[in-house]
This record gives structure tokens, sequence and C-alpha cells, in this order.
């Protein structure tokens, strides 16, 4: 059993990533980032720290715009107008969840499109879906099949579930894992699927992405099976300082020695959606002066 080191490959990514930075700086280019977080949820925040101080370590600039919980739909569409508008700035992303008066959508409609680090708008949905290049391409899902890649795990013909149908995560990643290249025989189940456990228990590989603690056990996976575990969760832990510790929607410990390959958690998942984020803004910024010259 392998466990797969998110970190390690996350460092490898961002290496690339910062001779491409080295390259705009020398045109006199600093890629820049603009994280806006409304309301104080505890997960966002460490989040969009991370996203930050990950940009600071990098060398490119960041600017976090932190909005009251009871700002309003106009106040954020201002703000996404300004930076719309700021030349300093080549990516825009709006923590999600946002709280409940805002409409996300209109949000995201407002983005840029060359602006939209994180692929949420329309725009490079269908990009996405064209396999056209030029768009921006959701971190999670591009860090997960990133991570198979690196990790020289075959995926060409391999039978695919993706537990969850969200718009950051297994809609776009149902979309990569079966794009010319990576050729996955893709499923997507929710929780409306019927018999789910008998269902991953096909797959070659098998990604949770549904937010439950512990939700895929022993009996989903095959002897064999690659297991991506992409969520993040907060599990009361009295032996910890902050009083909790993370854990991903799988029950790591009975799933693992089952597993050829696995994600841990922390240490899986998380540190590649932070680099493809920075590869986003780098490459955000890289079409900018492309544009312009
Ligand atoms: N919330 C959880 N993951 C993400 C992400 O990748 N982007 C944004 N904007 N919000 C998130």
């Amino acid at each position: 059993m392998t466990i797969l080191d998110g970190k390690k490959i996350a460092a490898d990514v961002l290496a690339e990533c910062q001779e491409e930075i080295e390259a705009l700086k020398a045109k006199g280019v600093i890629p820049g980032l603009a994280v806006v977080l409304i309301g104080e949820d505890p997960a966002s925040q460490v989040y969009v720290n991370s996203k930050v101080r990950k940009c600071g370590e990098m060398g490119i600039y960041s600017r976090k715009i932190e909005l009251p919980v009871d700002a309003t739909q106009e106040e954020v569409l201002q703000v996404v107008r300004d930076l719309n508008a700021e030349e300093a700035i080549h990516g825009i992303l709006v923590q999600s969840p946002p709280p409940p008066q805002i409409d996300e959508h209109d949000i995201i409609n407002l983005i840029d499109p060359r602006k939209d680090v994180d692929g949420f708008h329309p725009v490079n949905v269908g990009k996405l879906v064209m396999e056209d290049p030029t768009g921006f391409v959701p971190c999670t899902p591009s860090g997960c099949v990133r991570l198979l890649r690196e990790s020289g795990i075959e995926t060409s013909g391999a039978n695919v579930v993706v537990i969850g149908r969200s718009l950051i995560v297994g809609k776009p990643l149902a979309l990569l894992l079966m794009a010319k290249g990576v050729n996955a025989t893709v499923t997507v189940a929710h929780s409306r699927t019927k018999d789910l456990a008998a269902l991953c228990r096909q797959a070659d590989i098998i990604v949770a992405a549904i937010g439950k603690t512990g939700f895929v056990t022993a009996d989903f996976v095959k002897e064999g099976a690659v297991v991506i575990d992409v969520g993040i969760n907060r599990v009361e832990d009295a032996t910890k300082k902050r009083g909790f510790r993370l854990v991903g929607d799988v029950a790591y410990d009975e799933v693992a020695p089952k597993c050829h390959a696995i994600t841990p958690v922390p240490g899986g998942v998380g540190p590649m959606t932070i680099a493809l984020l920075i590869c986003n803004t780098v490459k955000a910024a890289g079409l900018r002066v492309q544009e312009n010259s």
C-alpha cells in the first residue's frame, strides 16, 4: 500500500510554477491574486489564509479582502467589478460557500473569465467540456488528476467512481477524468445513487468528495483499488490544542490496508489544490502578457 504524498507532489508542481513566475518577473510582471472571504466561517478562514500564505512564499502578489457576514450582494458585486478592472490582479477567487443572502452564481458570472482562477465561470466550464486548454480548470479536480498522473497510476481505461456532483469537485473532475489523455470510464455517484457500496466495489479508482466523515468504508473498496479522499472534515479531539482534528470522507484505518494507494488527510489533495491555484494565477498572468504583446 502506498500513501500518496500530496505535499511532495505539490512541491514539485510549485517548483515548475516558480520558473514561470521568474520568467514573468523578468518581463516586469508580478502575478497577482485577490481572495475574497465573506463572513467568518473558520474552515474558510483557514483555506483562505493558506492560499495567501502560499502566494507569499512563491513571491506572487496577493490581497485578502474580508467582507462582513452580513455583506450585501451589491457590496460583493462591487468588489468583483473593482477587481476585474484592476491591472495588478490577474486572478480572483471568492471563497465558497458564501453566507446564505449571497447568490454565488451571480458573483461567479460577474468575474472576468480571464481572471477566474477557480474555473467556475460558465465560459471556463464550457472550455473544460470542450477540452479547450485556454480555459481555467477548478483547482481541486485538476490537483486530483495531477496527483494520479505524477504517482504513475494508470487512468486509461480505468473504472473511476466519483462520489459527489458539486461544481467545485465532482462535475469538473468527471470531465477531466474522461478527457483525451486521461481516458477513464467515469461514474458520478451522489446522494440518490442506489447501492453505492456495490458500485464502488467495481471501481479501480474511487474519489470521495461528499463532505461526510468516514463515509467510504472498507466494504466500498475492492482489493488493490486506489482511493482519493477530497474530504476535509473537522472532528472534535480534546487531545489537540485547537480542539479538533481534520479527517477525510474515507474511513482511513479500515480502507488503507485494502488499497494499492490512498491519499491521507491532511497532506493529500489539500496541498495539490493550493498548488494548482498558484499555477492558474501564473497562467492568468501569462495569458494577459500574451494578450498585451
Ligand atoms: N471552497 C472549497 N474549495 C474551494 C475552491 O476551490 N474555491 C473556492 N472559491 N471556494 C472553495
